[in-house]
């Protein structure tokens, strides 16, 4: 490696409408957002590969001697293939972890070690190779919550607006620049246990929540549609379909058993700003999203986000379609980009 910084960028990104419903076989549609999260690779000569991840306070080193004895046959395969309950094991006796850690700060360290040996074997990394990237960032969320549908690794490989069905990916062609607050009420959950709560719930009520994983789906497609039109020619009409989707959704997620407290006041606080809002990923708490019409002023859109303040959540404004996963020479990024990275 030259001793030159790298960095990289990934897109955060929001499901629209699908989620839940797309781990069985539905439509999900998913978009990146213009908010990033920066890596910084940097050369050291102290023989240690460290990691540090301040916002979660992971901070961990490994002699890259001792990771280098196990390289080459550690994981005994390359190229993004399956990632099995074994490694899931080994990777827990190199981390030094007790075999049922589960807490997400643990579980990012194995994520972490898996692709750190995984891509040092093949030693792959290129910029065009996003194929390979998505199915190492598929492989990290299945470290991370087991078995999941893949629409979240593919979003912020790709960038963009994407429609996803079992492993099928489109891009939505020009998606209109949605502007949104993504929220976050810092309620900590498990996606791992809240998917597998949807499924037993499918299992004992069969004939009531699959027409629910049904209609979710007819939501995400009918999204489509109204985001297609809206290429054209946005007009008023279709910011109000989109608002009574993300109503609708929501109603569906809350039945499906993935609402919680938190969401509820989200909705509540934002339905009082004339806003709409529904979760978005595993829900059960974490993140919720809020459209934003264009034709809103800027006090009612800064009064809705002091409300959300206001009751202990992170907000972001921000806008969709942002681009996938890239690489940058420091010279490009932002000041505020730039000084958060040195600050670490
Ligand atoms: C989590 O971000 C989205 C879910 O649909 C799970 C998945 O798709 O793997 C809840």
């Amino acid at each position: 490696m030259s001793s030159e910084v790298l960095l990289v960028s990934a897109p955060g990104k929001v499901i629209l409408h699908g989620e839940h419903a797309v781990v069985h076989g539905k439509v999900a549609l998913a978009v990146a957002l213009n908010l990033r999260t920066f890596l910084r690779l940097q050369p050291h000569s102290n023989g240690k590969v460290g990691l540090n991840l301040p916002n979660i306070g992971v901070r961990r080193a490994w002699d890259v001697a001792s990771l280098q004895l196990l390289d080459s046959n550690f994981l005994g395969h390359s190229d993004g293939a399956a990632l099995t309950p074994e490694h899931v094991e080994k990777l827990k006796e190199v981390a030094g972890f007790p075999e049922d850690c589960m807490d997400p700060e643990r579980l990012s360290v194995l994520a972490f070690l898996y692709l750190y040996l995984s891509i040092c074997q093949g030693q792959r990394w290129t910029e065009e190779n996003l194929e390979l990237i998505n199915k190492w960032a598929f492989q990290g969320e299945r470290v991370i919550h087991g078995n999941p549908s893949g629409v979240d690794n593919a979003v912020s490989t790709w960038g963009g607006a994407l429609r996803y069905q079992q492993g099928k990916i489109s891009s939505l062609k020009r998606p209109p620049a949605l502007k949104i607050l993504l929220i976050n009420t810092k309620v900590p959950r498990s996606t791992k246990a809240l998917v597998a709560n949807v499924r037993s719930r499918l299992l004992k009520f069969p004939e009531i929540v699959a027409p629910l994983l049904t209609s979710i789906d007819a939501i995400s497609l009918e999204c489509e549609r109204v985001l297609g039109e809206m290429a054209a020619a946005p007009t008023p009409e279709h910011y109000l379909v989109l608002e009574e989707l993300i109503d609708m959704n929501q109603h569906h997620l809350n039945a499906l058993g993935v609402g919680h407290a938190s969401l509820d006041q989200l909705c509540r606080v934002t339905t009082a700003h004339g806003l709409h809002s529904k979760l978005t990923g595993a829900g059960g708490g974490g993140c919720g999203i809020t459209l934003l019409r264009p034709d809103l002023a800027r006090p009612e859109v800064e009064a809705a986000k002091r409300a959300l303040r206001d009751c202990g959540f992170d907000c972001w404004e921000t806008s969709i379609g942002a681009p996938g996963v890239s690489v940058h020479t420091a010279a490009s990024l932002d000041a505020s980009v730039q000084h958060a990275l040195d600050s670490l």
